[in-house]
């Protein structure tokens, strides 16, 4: 009988809180047609991934039991450095995906610091797409992995930038290039004055954004669903976007916050705390060395 060799993968068998993340051994994934396999450097952590553990994502995004969790990815496929966005299993020693999901990692970071970028950089990417040169532009939530990108992205457009973060973020905010930083837990959101661009990363009501606004400006949202004059944004898993953002990163135009390393037995403990609102920027996960 052919020797089954076996990993280590974080993978939940139900629903519910975070003691349902186990680390179970399994198989190392055999690669279908088109796909390649990833020894795993890091994962990273997205708050998302709570709802989807919980649940709550259950109607929205269905998953088969067990379903092995991680989305972004940072790793090798036969020694060249990768990163991507997978459907999941990036929790674990190995994944494997289609190959045209992966593009080449920035080579002027360490790549387990790369994982941070794939589902975090393309929402803000998409988030901030369409702002320009001289726009007044509020990030709300800029404390947060997405809101790191946005902040950026959009200095990089041209756009005056007003970001709210607490004092445990107001720092690094400020070195991604904010304008202005308000303290939402201080001050009022309107402090801003009026702004042409809300980017909502925050789940707070829509109606609360809209009175910021100069006459014709506009609300974009990746997270409260916003009146037919806003924009929802919901992240597209986009390669050649992704490449773009590699590119940034290795033109010194965009920088990979890593605000803290845990190792795949720690997952459980990353959503309690993120649920708990006590993880800010991004945290990669790390899997022990493969064996
Ligand atoms: N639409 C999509 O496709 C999509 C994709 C991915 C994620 N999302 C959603 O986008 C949101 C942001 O994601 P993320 O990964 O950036 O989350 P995150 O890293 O968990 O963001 C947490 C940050 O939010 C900030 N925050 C919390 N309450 C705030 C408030 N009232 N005002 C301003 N900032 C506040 C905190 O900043 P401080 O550290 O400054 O306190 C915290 O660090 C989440 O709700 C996520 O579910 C949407």
């Amino acid at each position: 009988m052919p020797s089954v060799h076996l990993m280590q993968s974080a993978r939940i068998h139900r629903h519910g809180d975070p003691s349902v993340i186990r680390v179970d051994d399994v198989p190392v994934p055999v690669p279908g047609s088109g796909e390649v396999l990833i020894r795993v450097e890091a994962n990273s952590f997205n708050p998302t991934e709570t709802a989807l553990r919980s649940g709550f994502l259950a109607e929205l995004f269905p998953v088969e039991l067990p379903y092995a969790l991680g989305w972004d990815v940072a790793g090798t496929v036969d020694g060249d450095p990768v990163i991507g966005w997978l459907d999941g299993g990036a929790a674990s020693e190995f994944a494997v995906a289609p190959a045209d999901r992966l593009v080449a990692a920035p080579t002027t970071i360490p790549l387990a610091e790369a994982a941070a970028l794939p589902l975090a950089g393309l929402t803000a990417w998409q988030t901030v797409e369409d702002i320009t040169a001289g726009e007044r532009v509020l990030v709300n939530g800029a404390g947060g992995g997405i809101g790191g990108f946005a902040v950026q992205l959009a200095k990089h457009a041209g756009a005056h930038v007003i970001a709210t973060a607490s004092a445990r973020s107001a720092e690094a905010v400020r070195g991604y290039g904010a304008d202005e930083i308000i303290d939402y837990r201080t001050t009022p959101l309107d402090a801003a004055g009026p702004v042409d661009v809300v980017i909502n990363l925050v789940p707070v009501a829509s109606e609360t954004l809209f009175p910021l606004l100069d006459k014709g400006g506009r609300v974009i949202s990746a997270t409260t669903p916003v009146p037919a004059d806003g924009r929802h944004v919901l992240a597209r898993n986009d390669p050649a976007q992704l490449a773009e953002l590699v590119r940034l990163v290795d033109q010194g135009v965009l920088r990979v916050g890593v605000t803290g390393s845990h190792p795949l037995t720690g997952l459980a403990e990353v959503h309690r705390a993120s649920e708990a609102g006590l993880v800010h920027g991004k945290v990669v996960i790390r899997p022990a060395s493969p064996r």
